[in-house]
């Protein structure tokens, strides 16, 4: 089923964040087979976050290696803006550039937002959020100069969509959503490209949630391709897109075309009385950027007031 040009990152250097296991050590062995340098992050620490050794990272290390390919481990948290910074520099001297980040390290600390401890809210706002915008701050000026950089922000359906337990995970997972929108547009004139990816595979993050005859079907690597277009030269920019187990989705934020109700005393029940006018979803747009709800309100008020 191909015919397709080959996905090449010869001459690329690319830094994956949680990469000793799981999807990040997917991601890592397989931009590394393409002809990545590959910068292999993880702090080594248990699914909660606790703990940490630089032994997973340098085993993935080793596996490329073995595989005939390039790769220097690293043990920064990616919450230590200062360890990141470090780790850049890491990739530079080794190899002069940064081509591509793949933002993936990640924890849970699931929990009833009634049971929640905001102390458990926070780490995982920071981990994942505060996580992916110190290694992006990081390598941003570089990209810029060098104008061009691909950057993989890991979202989740959690995020996207919701999941009992998961309201910490999910809040950051979206805000990663929000990082990309603003990003990718700041980033485009510098080729600078930012796009979401929500992965579904069975890792040590998940394995308790999917039957046993599932495991197969979700392993990681089934995740990768889209990664890789993500990574890659040719890779859209503000995209986000789902994939697990061999099928591929996009997600996309959109907005109505909505009613023009004016501002009158009754507008309230005007609005309940019209609710499903305004969320009716026949004619919605993905906006290019936020001016566009602005700009659909404009349009639709003055053509209000022309009639008026
Ligand atoms: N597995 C899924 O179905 C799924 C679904 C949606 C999103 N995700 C996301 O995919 C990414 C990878 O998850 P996974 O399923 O492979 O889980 P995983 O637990 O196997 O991998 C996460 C890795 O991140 C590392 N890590 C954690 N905190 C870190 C920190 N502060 N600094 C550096 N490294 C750190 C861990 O040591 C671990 O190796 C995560 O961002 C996760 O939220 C996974």
């Amino acid at each position: 089923m191909s015919n397709s040009s080959s996905i090449d990152f010869k001459g690329r250097v690319a830094i994956v964040t949680g990469a000793g296991g799981g999807l990040g050590r997917q991601h890592a062995l397989a931009l590394a087979a393409r002809g990545a340098k590959v910068v292999v992050n993880d702090l080594g620490g248990a699914r909660d976050g606790s703990g940490g050794s630089v032994s997973a990272a340098q085993a993935v290390v080793d596996e490329i290696k073995a595989a005939g390919g390039e790769a220097i481990a690293n043990g920064a948290s990616v919450t230590d803006f200062e360890a990141v910074q470090a780790m850049v520099q890491q990739a530079v001297d080794a190899w002069g550039r940064v081509d591509i980040l793949v933002n993936n390290a990640g924890i849970l600390r699931d929990k009833s937002f009634a049971k929640m401890e905001l102390a458990d809210f926070k780490l995982v706002v920071d981990v994942h959020l505060m996580g992916a915008v110190n290694c992006t701050k990081a390598v941003w000026a570089l990209m810029n100069e060098q104008k061009y950089g691909r950057i993989v922000m890991t979202t989740s359906s959690s995020g996207l969509y919701g999941n009992f337990g998961q309201s910490n995970y999910g809040a950051a997972k979206l805000a990663l959503v929000g990082l990309m929108q603003t990003l990718s547009i700041e980033g485009a004139k510098n080729d600078i490209r930012v796009n979401c990816l929500a992965p579904t595979a069975a890792t040590r993050m998940t394995e308790d949630l999917f039957p046993k005859e599932m495991l197969e079907a979700f392993r990681p690597e089934a995740v990768v391709p889209a990664m890789l277009v993500l990574a890659a030269q040719d890779a859209p920019n503000r995209t986000i897109l789902c994939a697990g187990a061999g099928t591929f989705e996009a997600a996309h934020i959109t907005l109505t075309q909505g009613a023009w109700l004016g501002i009158d005393a009754d507008t309230p029940e005007q609005l309940a009385a019209r609710l499903s006018e305004v969320t009716e979803r026949e004619g919605e747009a993905v906006p290019q950027s936020g001016t566009a709800q602005g700009a659909n309100e404009v349009a639709k008020g003055m053509a209000n007031a022309k009639r008026g």
